[in-house]
């Protein structure tokens, strides 16, 4: 098989001929969040099935194309569903979308999921940015050997990338300004990441408490760490659609996740759109 560096470099070059757009900003939309991607105007809408090398998800509510097209004039490229490494996959796959993304030209990335609440105060419905991370899923997305072509920017391509602002203070600041603007506090929070696919214990959930993370999750991570490796800037976006295990003792059901999804889907949407002519703005002036 050809290299990875090769893969990508096909699947992004295959996505930029189905477009005159050159989108600089990216968004992964997770859980429950998809819908999003039919707000982008002038999109063409690539299936993964299409894209060479692309991997497909296999969970329900997660459809899986790229649209790319215009958010308020400014071009994006939007991952409607992602894979996760608890589907099997290889961790090259699970992060080959985020690397075609980064040879696609993208370098701000907004990163959405589905989380537990580990802080009791972070009910279903609340939108939180993610300050940090503790990645608790054994694994590490930069695993194998170092790729130095995907370094696109001076500190990036390295075997070891700093990790210190993983999630870029200035694109969270602008989140929680938007939130404010439109009338609610944008809380910050620790995501912790497992594999998955069981939810979590109680006695696992008061042990990540401890360790000092106040959202859980089975995803993103590793897409930061990639984007990261590349040198593009991260706003992470977790939407807390249940309590954690154990914090309220009720069980946890996958169905309830989708179904807050759908709920805070509308001030999901409207922030996303203000921010992303905020976000063009401020990177291109920076
Ligand atoms: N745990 C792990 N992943 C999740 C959860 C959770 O409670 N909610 C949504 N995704």
């Amino acid at each position: 098989m050809t290299d990875l560096y090769t893969r990508a470099r096909a699947a992004a070059d295959y996505l930029a001929s189905k477009t005159s757009l050159k989108p600089k900003l990216g968004i992964i939309l997770g859980s429950g969040l998809g819908d999003f991607a039919n707000s982008v105007q002038n999109a063409v809408a690539v299936p993964y099935a299409e894209i060479p090398h692309f991997p497909q998800s296999t969970v329900e509510g997660h459809s899986g194309r790229m649209v790319i097209g215009t958010i308020a004039g400014v071009p994006v490229a939007v991952m409607q569903g992602r894979v996760h490494a608890y589907e099997g996959y290889a961790m090259d796959e699970v992060t080959f979308p985020a690397r075609v993304l980064g040879l696609l030209g993208i370098t701000s990335l907004i990163v959405t999921n589905a989380a537990g609440g580990i802080r009791p105060d972070f009910t279903p419905g609340h939108i939180i940015g993610i300050s940090d991370h503790i990645n608790l899923t054994g694994t590490n997305a930069a695993l194998g050997a170092n790729e130095p072509r995907f370094g696109v920017t001076p500190n990036s391509g390295l075997r070891f990338f700093d990790m210190t602002t993983a999630y870029t203070p200035r694109l969270l600041q602008l989140a929680q300004a938007e939130a404010a603007t439109q009338g609610w506090t944008m809380s910050t929070g620790v995501y912790l990441a497992v594999l998955g696919p069981s939810y979590e214990t109680p006695a696992e959930i008061r042990a990540f408490r401890t360790l000092g993370a106040d959202l859980v999750g089975m995803s993103t991570v590793h897409e930061v760490i990639i984007a990261r490796h590349m040198g593009m800037e991260v706003l992470g976006l977790s939407l807390v659609t249940n309590p954690a295990a154990g914090v309220t003792g009720e069980a946890l059901n996958h169905l309830e996740v989708m179904e807050y999804g759908k709920h805070a889907a509308g001030r999901f949407s409207a922030l996303l759109t203000a921010l992303v002519p905020q976000i063009a703005k401020d990177s291109s002036a920076a």
